[in-house]
């Protein structure tokens, strides 16, 4: 197999006629990594080559951006176990041609049984493994839910759409080096969380190019063809979850599966200087706390200032500090509490929030708390933009990287750990060191809060951007830098992701910067007071920028993962 970084113009320019794609044309055992790409038509960025390359087949054979994320996502769910996914969850955002903003919120729940002790022992203390590892740490599955939703806008029958899916998972397809390495770094998690056979655990060390076949996941995969949702909510799937549940001291049950229900919800959408951001609203905070950082800087000359000065980095930690103040003390399931949204995203209130930012002068997380009102990061996000303007950005996840670790025996998929998105305990960190309150604690049936924030950028109502990353508590940050990067720097969509990046969420009071950050701007920001600590990748975003004076897409993979454009 080819595992070669192609940078460049794709298969259908301006010169060449675009044939319609088939399902032949996706080479499951011969596929490259496409990093930047420029097309004509449509064009789909993911974490993986082979379910952008789903995508891109339902577009050329006339489906819309809707009809790929779905094949998509679903494309993902096999070639992607880490976090692709039919046992976990996410948000789809979308803007349709008609004008139209949609926000699908396929979250997970808590079961019934569920209650908001329920990782504390006798004395109190949180015994955090149990939401991050095994059975007790999945909530109840949105993301079949969420794609039957999606439906309501796609143009071909969901058959067309699922057939990618079932045809990698039953005959295979070769897995890329990273892949090999994830599957055997976490064998020994496997072993240890899994009560029947899976796919993922062989005897010999996984090597790039060896063949991933999953089966049992081909056959769930079928049920839900054959059978809508209810091949994943009812009857055989349902009971092999509950069955695994079972065995592995689980909570979950026929009951919560069958209630499970995906939520159209009202798009986040604010004007920044001209351009209207559409983005996720709860229970993502995404969207609110990306409103609010936008809103902070706003007022500020930071395109002056310089990409990565430290003037421009110091006011955006500044309003992270307080976007993240604020997620941690007032965002929940807004199903479940009263979130005082509008004046959190209040102009007055955002400016008043950075009426002590001192420039020059490191804040502290120790003075500044939450607004006063009259209160592994793996993920995975996806970008499509069609021939027709219609764009989709969806962000989907398992939360820890292969979720909960423990596939579902005979259904052949993971489930998530997303309860370790719920506070636990106030003031106790989650696996990504983000702390809640009561407005996050746990609840039968609530949606655990997210930092997932799937984002367009409009102009004059046509997309111009569609953008998106994983990261855990970084997501907010990574998009925020995106959109300033972009909108305030001028950077083309491949500079504006791969450059390296910072993040701030009030605690701890620390910037965590990408190993390549430049040592001028750590050393002027040390000199301010600021902590500064190094640490790995940050996300890894997908971007497609159509732009209103070019006929061209351009859609870029993040360098940092496997992930790749496709498009015709
Ligand atoms: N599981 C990561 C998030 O939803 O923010």
């Amino acid at each position: 197999m080819r595992f070669l970084i192609m940078l460049g113009l794709t298969v259908c320019t301006l010169q060449t006629a675009c044939a319609q794609q088939t399902i032949n044309d996706l080479h499951p055992y011969d596929y490259s990594i496409e990093k930047d790409i420029k097309v004509l038509h449509g064009a789909v960025v993911s974490a993986h080559p082979l379910a952008s390359r789903v995508g891109t087949i339902i577009l050329s054979q006339g489906g819309n951006a809707v009809d790929a994320a779905i094949a998509t996502q679903l494309a993902l769910a096999v070639v992607y176990p880490g976090a692709g996914n039919l046992g976990g969850g996410g948000f789809l955002v979308a803007h349709l041609k008609n004008g139209r903003n949609i926000a699908i919120d396929y979250r997970e729940t808590a079961p019934a049984k569920a209650h908001r002790d329920m990782y504390l022992d006798s004395l109190g203390n949180p015994i955090t493994q149990l939401s991050l590892d095994g059975h007790l740490a999945a909530g109840v599955p949105g993301t079949v839910a969420g794609l039957f939703a999606s439906m309501k806008y796609a143009k071909l029958p969901f058959t067309k759409l699922i057939d990618p899916a079932i045809l990698l998972a039953d005959k295979g397809f070769v897995i890329t080096a990273s892949e090999a390495e994830n599957l055997n770094r976490d064998k020994a998690d496997f072993e240890r969380l899994n009560t029947a056979k899976t796919a993922f655990i062989r005897d010999q060390p996984w090597k790039a190019g060896d063949t991933l076949v999953q089966k049992e996941l081909a056959h769930t995969l079928t049920l839900i063809r054959n059978k809508g949702a209810a091949g994943f909510y009812q009857g055989e799937t349902a009971n092999n979850i509950v069955a695994e549940m079972k065995r592995g001291n689980g909570i979950m049950t026929l009951q919560d599966l069958k209630n499970y229900k995906a939520k159209e919800r009202t798009a986040v959408a604010f004007n920044y200087k001209g351009y209207t951001i559409v983005t996720m609203p709860l229970p993502s905070s995404g969207g609110i706390c990306l409103q609010q950082l936008m809103g902070m800087v706003e007022p500020y000359p930071i395109s002056q200032w310089g990409f990565q000065s430290p003037q421009a980095v110091q006011l955006m930690v500044e309003a992270e500090r307080r976007a993240y103040a604020d997620r941690a003390k007032f965002l929940g399931d807004p199903d479940f509490v009263k979130v005082p949204i509008s004046q959190l995203t209040d102009k007055k209130y955002l400016a008043a929030r950075m009426q002590d930012f001192t420039p020059g002068k490191a804040g502290s997380s120790e003075i500044t708390k939450a607004g006063t009102l009259p209160e592994s990061e793996e993920t995975t996000h996806l970008s499509i933009i069609d021939a027709d303007g219609n764009a989709v950005a969806v962000t989907t996840t398992l939360n820890g990287h292969y979720g909960s670790k423990t596939v579902v025996g005979k259904a052949g998929f993971l489930l998530n750990n997303e309860m370790d998105d719920f506070s636990v305990k106030p003031g106790v960190p989650n696996m990504y060191g983000l702390v809640g309150t009561e407005a996050n604690s746990i609840a039968p049936a609530k949606r655990m809060l997210s930092s997932m924030t799937p984002t367009l950028v409009l102009q004059q109502n046509q997309v111009l951007y569609s953008l998106g990353t994983p990261g855990g508590a970084t997501i907010i940050t990574s998009v925020f830098q995106t959109l300033i990067n972009t909108l305030e720097f001028g950077l083309s969509p491949s500079e504006a992701i791969n450059k390296p990046k910072f993040h701030h969420q009030w605690l701890p009071d620390e910037i965590a910067v990408e190993k390549d950050f430049p040592d001028s701007t750590i050393q002027a920001i040390e000199g301010m007071g600021y902590k500064v600590v190094k640490r790995g990748s940050i996300g890894h975003t997908e971007i497609i920028k159509r732009a209103p004076e070019s006929r061209f897409l351009e859609a870029s993979g993040d360098k940092r993962g496997d992930d790749s454009a496709a498009g015709y």
